[in-house]
């Protein structure tokens, strides 16, 4: 079972960070649902090191969605120690986790992300700064390599860091998504660290939490893009867990009305402005499967106008 110092994580339900998705309002959502521990968007460290403004708002998060973690990539040990400070002493987050997998190129053009897995001493000293420098548990996130899979190697390296989970997104660097994650890894993993091991990658369904959980032993799993426009995922999880009973999706009419909460939320603390931008990331995710939604979802991305996108949206009920 995952513990971070007196939490326990009963199921280990982790929501994955997501670039541009996983911010407040869909964390909360996902809360709402079962999501044990929530995980920001990663933040430059640089940008948090000075303050700017777009950075800064990727840190802000609620009391309901506690325990959180607050991710932060960087490539220099003292940027990121600079950051990891900021945060710990004006957010408070329950875990600090560093990004060592982020394939894309404008992160990895600077040394950071995934770019540290082929440098194991520089990524050594980059955790090493952060870890020191703080108070709050700090966890990593890694690819099981660049080109080819070195996780054991990478693995020991951070336990001896002094993290305190590791996050393994099971396929290399260099890999696309159409490349399967590869779950056998975890067993030479965990047979070699101590320290808790959460599973990554193509976890969608109930069923590969069992699978996860019971067969392979892992602390925990951590779901990206298997609770987009699936935020119940983490309750048919829980279902299936504690009553053994694999539950239905929700119909339509329900994923609906979780999607215009979510709008809700974000319409009352952004402005209608804002939400019209932000949800449409939402859009083909949540009405995935309805039969007119080709439609309706193109109607909703050239739309300008909050009230015409909810009302299309709620029309779907209406038409069920
Ligand atoms: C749109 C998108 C944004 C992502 N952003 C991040 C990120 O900010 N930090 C990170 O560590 N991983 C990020 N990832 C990787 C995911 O966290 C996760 O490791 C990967 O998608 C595999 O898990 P999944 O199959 O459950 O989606 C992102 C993935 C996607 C698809």
């Amino acid at each position: 079972m995952l513990r971070i110092g007196n939490t326990e994580f009963r199921h280990g339900l982790i929501l994955a960070p997501l670039a541009g998705v996983t911010d407040t309002y869909f964390r909360r959502i996902c809360k709402s649902f079962g999501a044990e521990l929530v995980c920001s968007e990663m933040v430059s460290s640089e940008g948090v090191k000075r303050r700017m403004a777009r950075s800064m708002e990727y840190l802000n998060f609620c009391d309901e969605e506690r325990p959180i973690s607050i991710q932060i990539f960087g490539s220099s040990p003292e940027s990121m120690k600079e950051a990891a400070k900021i945060i710990e002493t004006d957010f408070h987050p329950d875990v600090i986790d560093i990004n060592l997998g982020c394939p894309v190129k404008k992160v990895i053009k600077t040394g950071a992300g995934a770019a540290l897995l082929k440098d194991t001493k520089k990524m050594e000293d980059v955790v090493n700064s952060v870890v020191s420098s703080v108070n709050t548990p700090v966890s990593a996130k890694i690819r099981v390599g660049w080109d080819k899979d070195n996780s054991l190697e990478i693995s020991k390296v951070l336990e001896g860091c002094g993290i305190c989970f590791l996050t393994v997104h099971a396929r290399r660097a260099c890999d696309n998504y159409s490349v399967k994650a590869d779950w056998s890894v975890y067993k030479d993993i965990m047979n070699n660290i101590s320290i808790p091991l959460v599973a990554n990658g193509d976890i969608t369904r109930p069923e590969d939490v069992m699978y996860l959980r019971d067969d392979m032993g892992v602390d925990a799993v951590m779901i990206g893009r298997g609770a987009l426009g699936r935020p119940w995922i983490f309750k048919m999880i829980k279902d299936l867990i504690e009553n053994g009973r694999l539950r239905e999706e929700p119909l339509m009419n329900e994923k609906i009305e979780v999607f215009l909460k979510q709008i809700e939320l974000m319409k009352e603390n952004i402005g209608k402005e804002r939400t019209v931008g932000r949800l449409k990331k939402h859009v083909v995710y949540y009405l995935k499967g309805f039969t007119t939604s080709k439609d309706i979802i193109h109607e909703i991305l050239i739309s300008k106008k909050l009230e015409e996108i909810i009302s299309l949206i709620s029309n779907i009920i209406v038409e069920q």
